[in-house]
């Protein structure tokens, strides 16, 4: 496996200062459209940015003893209700007050809240209530119009800085050097930390990814899950860190500090860097669509960043997003270059299966590979798309209302959606598509996958989603073969990964686990080979529908390395061609490169070529690829090929059992053998029940020592009950012990064994079984030949 090393910054950063009359300090500010902001200086002004027309407005001159701290815009959508624009926003300030003032700059209402400043005010997601944090040490949740509903916390030092959760169900915010989060349910367990050396002056929770920001006067920014656990911490800078800022999608952060602004990924490192002249950058607010950030400086000028040189790759092609507009297209092949140009802002893109479907505020751009020239472009109905998933067949948008399956030729295909459905916080991790299928995991529980069909955006099966015994935190669709057998693999909390059939639910063979302690996983786009960092080692599961059939071939179609070298935090990006993308916690691209004979050894299984598929394994004497061959020739019934590739990794009792499965008088005794092969006995027995070979039935639990259940078979069926009785005698005998069972001793009572009788019946039994199977293919043979 070879290894290559790039380092690339995947984003950057172009700023733009604005300096008009305000020369102090600006406190805070906030968005009200993609190219809309409202800002607010000690010097009492309200400026209305547009940055569209480059127009500066003055809102209102507050009066003089009014001095702002922080801003926050009500929701558009309030209780379910959508408004066109924001309409509305509470202004804390120094005095002990908030208010909440209209677009026009009207003060509308006016609160006293906390003695001493208000230090933040924030509205939860649905707009339903308003959290206020006081130098006071109190923190007071009030509703939409201002009344005061609760004090929900009472500390002895200032609260300066409040987040609510995913769910506007708890709060997180600041205790000194400590962070706390309080659910608003008055019973339910508080967390809280030590997260800092200094004070904490800011917090920030997203929720999509469910992940919180801190920065500190100890002149470092820290990412913490929300379980208080570290992920990542920077290194202490020059300056305290004043302010941080999730993007709405939850993919970066902008942290900011004197004289610096500073962009990160997810993870913490480190995409960009500017040293604008600005002073302390004190509050940061991204633009809904997540394309623009603006910045209050200290000295008194707002500056505007947005995110540039955003890259895509896919086999050959690297895209680069250069201008706000504009879009390089370069295929490393042949060095030739393309410049794709757009009418509006580029909000969101995505490239894969040969297709670039890029959305801008309007409108949505489709592209082949094949031709950069002449994109397919439809209107969108709502502006800003927050995610774009891609299949082979087509893609799915997410926009704040809802979820849209594509065709690439532009047509609606269907619109999946199920009760509560939340789509702001719909993330890669949480929404999967196949060519036929949807899997989209809950957030109200997070437990709960919903499937649906691709095509009709209906439930699959019977419309009951997936209930995982634990909390879901990735999901993946396989992508190839047939959609009856479409697989979902499933990293839950603990780490733990697993993988089940989505249209086999119900039956015995359910969810098995496949790995534990997985951080990031992906599917090979033409083969369903899935690979993974476990703990630390890289790890490619070759063929994990191998635990359905036989759960101990599973470890030995596994191929891991040691990818310590991929450092903390991977994070699986693709896996094109037989290239895996591995972006490691310091930011660099890790190339890994995997075997391309499975890839072949998966074409073959499924086109049935299996002396192909043994060459292949002969040639390349590779003992995980022979593993790999016995899965899939034994899940696809081929037992001739099955025996070669369990003799060739040594496992001699499975060749003697596929042996004896090989004599076995009928197709449909085969069957069930195969069945049980793979554990399914219940299926077993009710092919054998179903074909009315009663003594095979008896037969499997005997050989089960399932007792029980071969008696009940017996009785039920009046046959055999002698056989059964007659084995379990020769049972207790041979392990020396004595009869216990209630009904075993009633029967014992009753019947006479005879072994030499037993012998002739069960010859009997397999006679007729061997004399049916024959007809029954005579008759076969006479009907294909009319
Ligand atoms: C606004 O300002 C930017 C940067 O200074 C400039 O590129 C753009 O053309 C201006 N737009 C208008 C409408 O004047
Ligand atoms: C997925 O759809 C594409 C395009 O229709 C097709 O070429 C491909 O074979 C499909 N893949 C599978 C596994 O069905
Ligand atoms: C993954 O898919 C590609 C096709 O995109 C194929 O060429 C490649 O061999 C596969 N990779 C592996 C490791 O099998």
């Amino acid at each position: 496996m070879a290894i290559h090393l790039l380092l690339l910054f995947c984003f950057n950063i172009h700023i733009q200062y604005k300096l008009l009359f305000p020369k102090q300090l600006v406190s805070c500010l906030g968005w009200t459209t993609a190219d809309e902001l409202y800002s607010c200086s000690e010097d009492h002004h309200i400026l209305r940015w547009n940055l569209l027309t480059n127009e500066t407005n003055l809102v209102v001159k507050l009066q003089e003893d009014l001095f702002p701290i922080d801003l926050h815009w009500l929701p558009k959508t309030v209780g379910g209700k959508k408004q066109a624009q924001a309409e509305i926003f509470v202004l804390t300030s120094t005095d002990g007050k908030f208010h909440l003032v209209s677009r026009v700059g009207r003060i509308e209402k006016t609160v006293d809240a906390h003695k001493g400043a208000v230090l933040a005010g924030r509205w939860n997601y649905d707009g339903t209530a308003l959290i206020t944090a006081g130098e006071d040490g109190q923190i007071k949740i009030w509703s939409k119009s201002g009344m005061l509903r609760s004090t929900l916390a009472q500390q002895g030092s200032p609260v300066y800085s409040v987040a609510w959760g995913p769910d506007s169900d708890r709060i997180l915010y600041t205790s000194g050097r400590q962070l706390i989060i309080k659910p608003l349910q008055p019973s339910s367990k508080v967390l809280q930390w030590k997260a800092h050396d200094g004070i904490i002056v800011k917090v920030d929770w997203n929720p999509v990814n469910d992940l919180i920001l801190s920065a500190g006067e100890d002149c470092k920014y820290k990412v913490w899950d929300s379980y208080g656990r570290l992920l990542y911490t920077s290194s202490s800078h020059d300056y305290p860190v004043t302010s941080i800022s999730w993007s709405p999608d939850g993919e970066v952060f902008a942290v900011g500090s004197f004289n610096t602004l500073r962009l990160c990924d997810k993870t913490g490192w480190s995409y960009a860097l500017e040293k604008p002249n600005t002073g302390s950058v004190f509050s940061l607010a991204w633009s809904a669509d997540g394309t623009q950030l603006a910045g209050a400086c200290g000295n008194g000028h707002v500056i505007f960043a947005h995110v540039v040189e955003q890259r895509w790759e896919w086999r050959s092609f690297e895209i680069t997003l250069t201008k706000r507009r504009t879009m390089q297209v370069r295929n490393v092949v042949n060095d030739a270059v393309d410049i794709l140009e757009f009418r509006d802002r580029v909000i969101k893109a995505s490239l894969a299966h040969g297709h670039l479907v890029v959305t801008t505020s309007l409108q949505c751009y489709v592209y082949s590979a094949k031709n950069w020239n002449t994109p397919l472009i439809f209107d969108l109905k709502e502006g800003t798309v927050s995610l774009i998933v891609q299949a082979e067949k087509h893609f799915l948008l997410v926009d704040g209302a809802g979820l849209y399956v594509f065709s690439y030729e532009g047509r609606l295909i269907s619109t999946p959606r199920f009760p509560g459905m939340r789509t702001d916080i719909l993330n890669t991790q949480s929404v999967s598509l196949s060519n036929d299928s949807i899997a989209i995991r809950d957030k109200s529980d997070e437990k709960v996958i919903f499937l649906f069909d691709a095509l009709t955006g209906k439930a699959l099966g019977d419309g009951k989603p997936l209930t995982h015994k634990m909390e879901v935190v990735e999901i993946a669709l396989d992508q190839c073969g047939p959609s009856s057998e479409r697989k979902i693999a499933v990293i839950d909390k603990n780490r733990d990964l697993y993988l089940t059939s989505l249209r086999r639910l119900n039956k015995e063979h359910n969810v098995c686990k496949i790995g534990t302690m997985v951080h990031t996983m992906a599917w090979n786009d033409s083969a369903n080979i899935l690979c993974g960092i476990q703990d630390t080692q890289f790890t490619v599961w070759h063929y994990p529908s191998a635990v359905f059939t036989d759960k101990d071939l599973l470890p030995k179609t596994i191929y891991m390395k040691d990818a310590s070298e991929f450092s903390r935090a991977p994070h699986i990006l693709n896996y094109v061609g037989t290239k895996v993308t591995v972006r490691r916690g310091d930011g660099s691209l890790v190339y890994s490169s995997v075997s391309p004979y499975s890839t072949l050894l998966h074409e073959y299984s499924a086109s049935s070529r299996w002396e192909d598929a043994l060459r292949l394994c002969r040639f390349a004497k590779d003992l995980s690829l022979w593993a790999c061959l016995a899965g899939m020739a034994m899940s696809n019934r081929e037992l001739t090929t099955a025996e070669v590739a369990y003799a060739a990794i040594g496992e001699v009792d499975k060749v003697q059992y596929i042996n004896s499965i090989k004599e076995l008088p009928s197709k449909e005794s085969s069957l069930a053998h195969i069945l049980m092969f793979s554990g399914h006995v219940q299926e077993a027995e009710a092919t054998l029940l179903q074909a009315g070979l009663i003594y095979q039935a008896i037969q499997i639990h005997i050989n089960l020592y399932n007792w029980d259940r071969a008696l009940e078979l017996a009785v039920k069926h009046k046959t055999h009950v002698d056989t059964v009785l007659a084995y379990r005698q020769k049972f207790l005998l041979d392990f020396g012990k004595k009869e216990t069972n209630k009904r075993f001793l009633q029967y014992d009572e009753g019947v006479e064994v005879d072994w030499e009788k037993i012998q002739a019946k069960v010859e009997m039994e397999l006679a007729k079984e061997r004399e049916k199977a024959a007809t029954a293919s005579v008759k076969n043979s006479v009907a294909f030949r009319h």
